[in-house]
């Protein structure tokens, strides 16, 4: 069963990312009830960012069970960890050490080694001795954090790049046009697999792309990467403020 996206807006700035501390809490909540932990997939970018920095400047800090938490990465820049560019870098640095989350609770992509399809095997195996989850089976993740580049990308997933539409693998070697162009990123096979997607999108200048995923008009646009996450029997959830909102015909605030 495919599901439907839901798609939330909220005001910009606190607001947006009140709200995102809240859902994010709430779903982790229910796991670690449920399962005893949880486990999530960061995203790089600046949105994501701004979560991780209410996540600690906030109340909601206190709130978390952050020792039930196991981190994965959605993507990863071919670089070292304390290069600029790698979204390890940025989580370690915003969120995870502030936090003092335990190094035995983050599981990094090695966006440092000399070849990307043996970075991306090596997560491959990492994933599945996390979740006990042999081949062919795809591992399932609770959360998986998205971004959106103005492009329709999402993690390291380019229009057009051979890693859309790696069907083998869970982990494939991205290809950005811009910036640093070898990534690592997982593909829609886990993303799909995922219990809870979360998409996060602000500021006005996603506004004309998060129309084109979410109410698209051409093949073109259902072609996008981030038009392909569609978790199977899993929720689709977007956390918009109002500018990157903006262009969707229809608005949905409120419940979560
Ligand atoms: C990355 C990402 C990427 C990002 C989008 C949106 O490593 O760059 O994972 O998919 O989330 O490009 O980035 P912004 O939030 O910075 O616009």
């Amino acid at each position: 069963m495919t599901t439907q996206p839901e798609v939330h807006v909220y005001r910009d700035g606190q607001e947006w990312a009140q709200r995102a501390c809240e859902f994010l809490h709430c779903v982790s909540m229910e796991r670690i009830q449920s399962q005893g932990r949880i486990l999530i997939a960061l995203s790089g970018g600046s949105t994501p960012k701004t979560l991780y920095q209410s996540l600690v400047d906030s109340e909601w800090r206190w709130r978390f069970e952050w020792d039930r938490m196991v981190f994965f990465f959605g993507d990863e820049r071919c670089v070292p960890p304390d290069h600029p560019e790698s979204n390890y870098g940025m989580a370690r640095a915003t969120l995870l050490h502030p936090l003092g989350i335990k190094p035995e609770q983050v599981h990094r992509m090695k966006g440092e080694l000399d070849d990307p399809a043996a970075a991306a095997q090596d997560y491959e195996h990492r994933l599945r001795e996390v979740t006990a989850c042999p081949a062919p089976a795809v591992p399932r993740l609770d959360v998986v954090l998205l971004g959106l580049g103005d492009d329709g990308h999402t993690a390291s997933l380019f229009p057009g790049t051979d890693a859309v539409s790696d069907r083998d693998r869970l982990v494939a070697v991205g290809r950005s046009p811009r910036g640093i162009a070898s990534r690592l990123t997982l593909t829609l096979g886990v993303i799909n697999q995922a219990s809870v997607v979360l998409f996060l999108v602000t500021g006005t200048a996603k506004a004309q792309i998060v129309r084109a995923v979410l109410e698209p008009r051409d093949e073109k646009e259902r072609a996008l990467p981030a038009a392909l996450v569609r978790p199977q029997g899993g929720r689709l959830v977007w956390l918009l403020d109002y500018s990157a909102g903006a262009e969707l015909s229809r608005r949905t605030t409120g419940p979560r």
